[in-house]
């Protein structure tokens, strides 16, 4: 998969896509990741991004011009791939859409700072317009980087078999159980003896029992898109 990300801060972003499994990603070419700026896409001498809105208002609004000219002098190099703008005026993300993002060959992702972008970037340029949840970021990158964060972790060879077992969990709409490890006391807060037992049996159950009600406290949404508990759980 190849992702583009455009933005007017790179080094905002450059870091995230250099450490952990998104590094391992990228070393075992599973993934391509390139960070462009925005600003080389412009042609006028101060590397003009925005303008004055039409109308009046405060702040300022993001020019057409070097979105249309980034995002067609990327789509040059080959597939189109899927142009996708952050915003909070857009589908929230969930597991569900990370899914369809993961199994697209291209991303180009638009980071675009939150006073606004030309309503013709969101008319005739981009794909999809994606949120990362119902708050205000000063820009998409953040919002680009648990995008890439979630849809890396989704390409086939990315994940260890370990690391896979928590990301099963919740595609099947449930939270994960509680996790200990070493001392079996601490500060006078003790494990559950149940982990200790050695029965494998009772720690799957026991498991089971805490991912089901710690989704019933925190998710009951989660829940209600699941038909039967029991089955998935089984
Ligand atoms: N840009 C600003 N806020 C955002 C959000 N919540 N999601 C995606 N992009 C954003």
């Amino acid at each position: 998969m190849r992702i583009d990300v455009v933005t007017i801060f790179p080094p905002l972003l450059a870091g995230a896509f250099e450490h952990s499994i998104i590094k391992r990603a990228r070393e075992r070419g599973i993934v391509d990741i390139h960070v462009h700026d925005l600003r080389d896409y412009t042609a006028d001498r101060h590397r003009t991004v925005d303008d004055y809105p039409y109308g009046g208002g405060a702040g300022m609004v993001m020019k057409p011009e070097p979105w249309f000219r980034a995002v067609e002098a990327l789509r040059v190099a080959g597939n189109p791939g899927c142009a996708i703008l952050l915003t909070p005026q857009g589908k929230r993300l969930d597991q569900g859409l990370v899914q369809q993002l993961a199994a697209e060959d291209r991303l180009i992702l638009l980071c675009g700072r939150y006073e606004g972008v030309d309503e013709r970037v969101r008319e005739h340029l981009v794909d999809k317009e994606v949120s990362v949840g119902d708050y205000v970021l000063s820009g998409g990158e953040p919002a680009a980087a648990v995008l890439v964060d979630a849809v890396v972790r989704l390409q086939p060879g990315a994940l260890g078999s370990s690391e896979s077992i928590v990301e099963e969990s919740f595609a099947a709409g449930l939270l994960e159980y509680p996790q200990y490890t070493r001392p079996p006391e601490f500060r006078g807060w003790r494990v559950p003896d149940v982990l200790l037992s050695g029965d494998h049996g009772a720690i799957d159950r026991w498991r089971r029992e805490r991912q089901i009600e710690r989704t019933r406290v925190r998710r009951p949404d989660l829940l209600a898109d699941i038909d039967d508990v029991s089955e998935t759980t089984a």
